[in-house]
């Protein structure tokens, strides 16, 4: 049987981690996966996370099962930090939560309700999307379409075609949009986009799923979730999917959520039923360790404040990156026009660059970045970026 499987290509993010990790080259550069670094090229675990750990270790007391949504009060947490404390959807008890392994099961976990809730719904995501938002989808089976979005040539979004698209899509269809930090572009959608945005879901019917895998490396925890905040006030009924992997660093412990909101507390009740039941079909229930992490650190004033400080270093830090990698570009004689860095905002922006050049800077510089010209800023830092913006300068001559 096994000898009828054919060969399938290897991600292209993760296969990028394999291969930087196999390069002896002492000058490489990691640009690829999205995994913040600091200055000296580490993935450090948040001292928050540490002393949520060590709480986590005195008074866990049992390891029985937690159950089909997880931890209650990762859930409240989660939702309240997304949402806002007071926001109506909470307060009118509209929202069902299930802590999932990673955002990636939330949105293998929402692929499946939506398959439930209407089997022929098309999702529709944005032109481009992360990577493995497709086939994700089609692997739960989705149709999958796109609509307009990122702009090659303005490095800008493409405003009008995307909300034309969007005003195409019929009621039953479920449409993915980037709560902050687009991956891969960097580009975000405006407060005013947001609202054009709500207003065309609430005309045609179709229902939003906000993917927001990056809450906090935008302008804040509550800046960079106010589009979807409003969107949630207006529409019936919406799905989000959040991840711990960044703004906590919870990468390896696989901590996500899936929030479905339902347009009243007694739909919520059939939608809690499902949304478990889709659980309880794929792995049951989820694993605790992230959960409790993030539990601690929400439950006291003190920890929440350094994760806070913790968070703004790490945007700080990339945001700082954008104008440096601007001014080195500049300083190494590039003429060609990269201020848009500067303009987007998260871990990625697109280069611009083509193949031949992607190929040129991982074969004779070690630098690493994905097929499409996505960097993943934070792999900067000042041991290596003159050696990035030098190797930048040489393969634009050609
Ligand atoms: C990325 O886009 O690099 C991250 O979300 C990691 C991943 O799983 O692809």
């Amino acid at each position: 049987m096994f000898s009828q499987l054919k060969p399938v290509a290897i991600d292209p993010i993760l296969g990028l981690m394999a291969a930087y990790r196999e390069d002896p080259n002492p000058l490489k550069v990691d640009l690829g996966v999205g995994v913040y670094k600091d200055e000296q090229g580490h993935t450090a675990v948040l001292k928050c996370v540490k002393e949520a750990e060590a709480l986590r270790l005195k008074h866990e007391d049992s390891k029985t099962y937690v159950g089909m949504a997880g931890d209650p009060s990762f859930n409240t947490h989660i939702e309240k930090l997304a949402f806002g404390a007071t926001h109506t959807v909470l307060l009118a008890n509209r929202v069902v939560t299930a802590h999932t392994p990673g955002g990636t099961g939330a949105l293998r976990v929402a692929a499946e309700f939506i398959k439930r809730a209407n089997p022929d719904a098309t999702i529709w995501v944005t032109t481009p999307t992360w990577a493995n938002h497709i086939s994700l989808f089609q692997a739960a089976g989705l149709k999958v379409k796109e609509y307009a979005y990122y702009d090659y040539d303005t490095k800008g979004l493409q405003v009008e075609q995307m909300f034309a698209d969007l005003e195409q899509i019929p009621a039953g269809d479920v449409v993915l949009v980037h709560a902050c930090c687009h991956n891969p572009s960097g580009m975000d959608l405006n407060f005013e986009q947001w609202q054009r945005f709500t207003a065309i879901a609430k005309e045609r019917g179709f229902t939003p799923l906000v993917d927001m895998a990056y809450q906090g490396f935008g302008a804040g925890l509550d800046e960079d979730a106010a589009g979807l905040r409003y969107l949630a006030e207006q529409v019936p009924e919406m799905i989000l999917c959040s991840s711990c992997s960044k703004n906590f660093g919870l990468y390896r412990e696989r901590i996500g959520a899936v929030s479905v909101v339902g347009s009243n507390s007694k739909e919520t009740d059939v939608v809690r039923a499902n949304l478990l039941s889709v659980v309880r079909g794929i792995y049951s229930m989820p694993p605790t360790h992230g959960a409790i992490i993030v539990s601690h650190i929400l439950d006291s004033a003190e920890l929440t404040a350094l994760w806070h400080d913790e968070l703004a270093e790490m945007r700080n830090r990339i945001n700082s990156y954008r104008q440096l990698i601007i001014d080195k570009f500049t300083a190494e004689g590039i003429t060609q026009d990269f201020s848009f860095i500067a303009r987007q905002h998260g871990m990625f922006s697109f280069l611009g660059i083509n193949k031949a050049q992607i190929e040129r800077l991982r074969s004779e510089f070690s630098i690493y970045m994905v097929g499409s010209s996505r960097v993943s800023i934070s792999g900067l830092n000042h041991a290596n970026i003159d050696y990035f913006a030098k190797a930048v300068a040489t393969v634009l001559k050609g």
